[in-house]
């Protein structure tokens, strides 16, 4: 890998010198795992055809799934979409920098490869002052996705990019939980209407606010919205099952039941005990929406780090970031669960 520092490749705290040296490894076409208050990203120059495959390469991504553009302010956005009409303009206005991603007909600047030959570029202006100072110092705007390996849980952590991509990295900086926790809300900007591409850190309400009528395309897994948006997506390694409720029953497991292993719990709001689950992680003991998205993809690597023969999800609402949550709740299952006669049921969802 290029970079001065490839041979210390790890986690560094993000001080002022390390984003300026991180700008640099940027600047020379290699990668950087940055935070943002989503979750972490995986940088390349967005302009580098040859930066944005390595990172293809290491993510393990397939071409055909389109990344956000990452800028530091609203006029380097203008400078890569053909136009930007006023609807853009005002979202900006309300929610930049912040989790929500624009995506319209691209201008010339940004390479086929980015978008994956689609016409349209996403973009968008983080809400992290590591971020936008790495964005600025690198002088340009950078291709981001996600920093796990392709189809995983997304990473909340430098920890959790490290286990991930360690090896592959030219440098991981580090300024703690990312405060989200869950991505971009992804909004496609069209003639006369806003669609949601993506539910994520802005609630569709807030979006509604300001933009009147907005559609949400529906995540049905026989016909993406927009390549990469695939059915099975932001899993771990463990299975995971949706349970229907939001609350847990209280369940009976062991040898003699219909499932024989260790079983663990991802409960949205506090657990009804004994659950009878060999371990519970609860997303929010008030049952809070954005406490429960700020922990969600944690709790999933804390589960799927045990050993557990399966992980069983309670449900959330689905207004608010309820509505994120669910969408990569049902993307990391493999199934949904069910309670018969105190014991656990999991069913698998058919493969098309
Ligand atoms: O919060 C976030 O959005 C994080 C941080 C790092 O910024 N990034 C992120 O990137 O989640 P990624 O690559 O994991 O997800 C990008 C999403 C995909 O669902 C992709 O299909 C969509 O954005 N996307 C990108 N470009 C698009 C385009 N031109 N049209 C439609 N969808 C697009
Ligand atoms: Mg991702």
């Amino acid at each position: 890998m290029s970079g001065d520092v490839a041979q210390t490749s790890g986690v560094v705290l993000a001080d002022a010198a390390m984003i300026k040296e991180a700008a640099g490894v940027i600047k020379r076409g290699g990668l950087v795992a940055f935070p943002t208050e989503t979750v972490y990203g995986l940088g390349a120059d967005a302009t580098n055809t040859h930066a944005v495959a390595t990172l293809f390469q290491v993510k393990g991504r397939p071409k055909f799934d389109p990344l956000i553009v990452h800028v530091a302010s609203k006029e380097e956005a203008c400078g890569l979409w053909a136009h930007c009409p006023d609807m853009t303009h005002r979202l900006m206005e309300a929610f930049w920098p912040g989790p929500l991603t624009l995506v319209l007909p691209k201008n010339e600047r940004i390479p086929d490869l980015v978008t994956a030959g689609l016409s349209t570029v996403a973009v968008r202006m983080p809400d992290h002052p590591v971020a936008l100072e790495l964005i600025r110092q690198a002088g340009c705007p950078i291709a981001a996705p996600s920093a796990n390996r392709f189809g995983g849980v997304s990473p909340t952590t430098a920890q959790a990019v490290e286990e991930d991509l360690r090896t592959r990295l030219d440098v991981i900086l580090d300024a703690g939980p990312a405060r989200i926790g869950i991505e971009s809300t992804v909004v496609a900007c069209e003639r006369d209407t806003l669609v949601v591409l993506r539910p994520g850190g802005i609630p569709v309400e807030a979006i509604r606010e300001v933009a009147g009528t907005v559609t949400v395309a529906h995540t049905n897994p026989a016909q993406p919205a927009a390549p990469g948006m695939l059915a099975r997506h932001y899993a771990p390694r463990t299975p995971l099952y949706l349970l229907d409720g939001l609350t847990n029953p209280r369940v009976r497991l062991g040898p003699v039941g219909m499932t024989t292993g260790r079983m663990g719990l991802l409960s949205f709001g506090p657990v009804i005990e004994p659950s009878g689950f060999t371990i519970t992680e609860v997303l929010s003991h008030q049952g809070d929406l954005v406490e429960a998205a700020a922990r969600l993809f944690q709790a999933i690597r804390r589960l799927d780090a045990e050993g557990l023969e399966a992980m069983v999800a309670t449900q959330t609402p689905e207004h608010g970031l309820g509505l994120a949550i669910m969408d990569r709740l049902r993307k990391a299952s493999q199934g949904i669960a069910l309670v018969a006669e105190g014991r656990l049921v999991l069913i698998d969802r058919s493969t098309p």
